[in-house]
């Protein structure tokens, strides 16, 4: 296995978004000698809020851009380390009402960022992978040998993403690790995505939008947990393998609706049942053996980790509202004009 020094620099791709901001936040903080650089296209999902406590960290670059752009990518990857590859369109919804967009970034945008690490003989390339890959399951769990049946323009572009990292280890030798994580839950998740949707709209005392039976089931990982696994597998994983990373706590989207009605203390009138998403996933669900063998579980429990989620949302409001009331594109313009030439 490569042992890493201490001064490695790491090029983070969508570090402005929710887990690569969580991501970037844990690294600077254990290692004090590593440089990060933050490569980040700002899309509606990018949001240098996420990153205001450390903006000002000297181990710490912002560059807008956009992984799709080749000449930007050739000269970024001069004199990098590591790449930890998060950038990509995220939300199932989205790719389904209109998938150009997640193929250009999530499937060619990862081939020009492998083409260049290669280029420039990056010593590890983290591919962010998803559980979504495999498609849903309906009893037991899926084993990083099982085969991909992604079922939705995201997961499908994601997949093609996945395995092209994996070709590139096969094929050229090139160092490169994947991860494919559950659901993640936390700080900085967009309010697009299930929980801070639903606990924003309860803040605002609206109701919730739960699609179709609300059976549907998920394995939720708290970002944290998810983040220090990242970090486990630079350092321990080994080159050309994938790995599994799940929360182990599944539950389905009408008892984890209740949950959050529960907390913020409203019955389910709350609830309004809205028409299904289109070929919407039944059940993930993830056997973690393989990075378990290695030595690492999740730290978190999922009550415990939703419970602290839930206040975070109730107390950032400012961090919420400027995205859910539609001036955030202004407010971004204002605030942050020295990052957007
Ligand atoms: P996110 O949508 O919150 O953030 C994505 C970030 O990528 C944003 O900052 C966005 O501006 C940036 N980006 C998008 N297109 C870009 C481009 N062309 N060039 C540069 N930057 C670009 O996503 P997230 O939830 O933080 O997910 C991060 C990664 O983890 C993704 O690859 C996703 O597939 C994977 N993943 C997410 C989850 C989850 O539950 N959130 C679970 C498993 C895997
Ligand atoms: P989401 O947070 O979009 O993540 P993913 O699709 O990647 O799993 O959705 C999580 C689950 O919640 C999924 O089964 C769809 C469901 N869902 C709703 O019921 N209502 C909503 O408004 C959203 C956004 C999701």
């Amino acid at each position: 296995m490569l042992r890493l020094g201490v001064n490695m620099k790491i090029l983070v791709t969508g570090g402005a978004g929710f887990i690569g901001s969580n991501f970037i936040r844990l690294i600077l903080k254990k290692y004090s000698e590593y440089k990060i650089v933050n490569l980040d296209k700002l899309t509606y999902a990018g949001n240098l809020d996420n990153l205001r406590d450390i903006e000002k960290n000297t181990n710490y670059t912002f560059v807008k851009g956009d992984i799709c752009d080749k000449s930007l990518i050739e000269k970024l990857m001069k004199g990098i380390d590591i790449v930890v590859h998060f950038a990509a369109e995220t939300h199932v919804d989205r790719s389904i009402k209109e998938s150009g967009i997640f193929i250009d970034t999530d499937i060619k945008g990862t081939y020009i960022l492998l083409q260049a690490a290669k280029k420039n003989n990056v010593k590890k390339f983290i591919h962010i992978s998803t559980d979504e890959v495999y498609g849903e399951i309906y009893k037991g769990s899926f084993k990083e040998t099982d085969s991909l049946n992604p079922r939705n323009p995201y997961s499908a572009a994601k997949a093609g993403a996945d395995r092209l990292a994996y070709s590139f280890f096969c094929t050229y030798n090139f160092p490169v690790i994947i991860t494919r994580s559950s659901n993640n839950f936390g700080p900085f998740q967009h309010p697009e995505k299930v929980i801070p949707l639903f606990v924003t709209n309860l803040l605002d005392g609206k109701k919730v939008p739960l699609y179709g039976n609300g059976l549907n089931v998920r394995d939720w990982i708290y970002v944290i947990d998810n983040c220090e696994a990242i970090d486990f597998l630079i350092n321990n994983g080994k080159i050309g393998e994938v790995y599994n990373i799940g929360g182990g706590s599944e539950i389905s989207n009408i008892d984890l609706t209740k949950l959050i009605l529960n907390f913020f203390k409203k019955d389910e009138s709350f609830i309004e049942y809205v028409k299904d998403r289109l070929g919407h996933d039944r059940r993930y669900s993830l056997d973690c053996d393989k990075i378990k063998v290695l030595g690492w579980k999740p730290r978190f429990s999922f009550d415990e980790a939703m419970k602290s989620t839930m206040v975070w949302y109730k107390n950032n409001e400012w961090w919420w509202r400027k995205i859910k009331s539609g001036e955030f594109r202004k407010y971004y313009q204002e605030h942050y004009k020295k990052h957007m030439e």
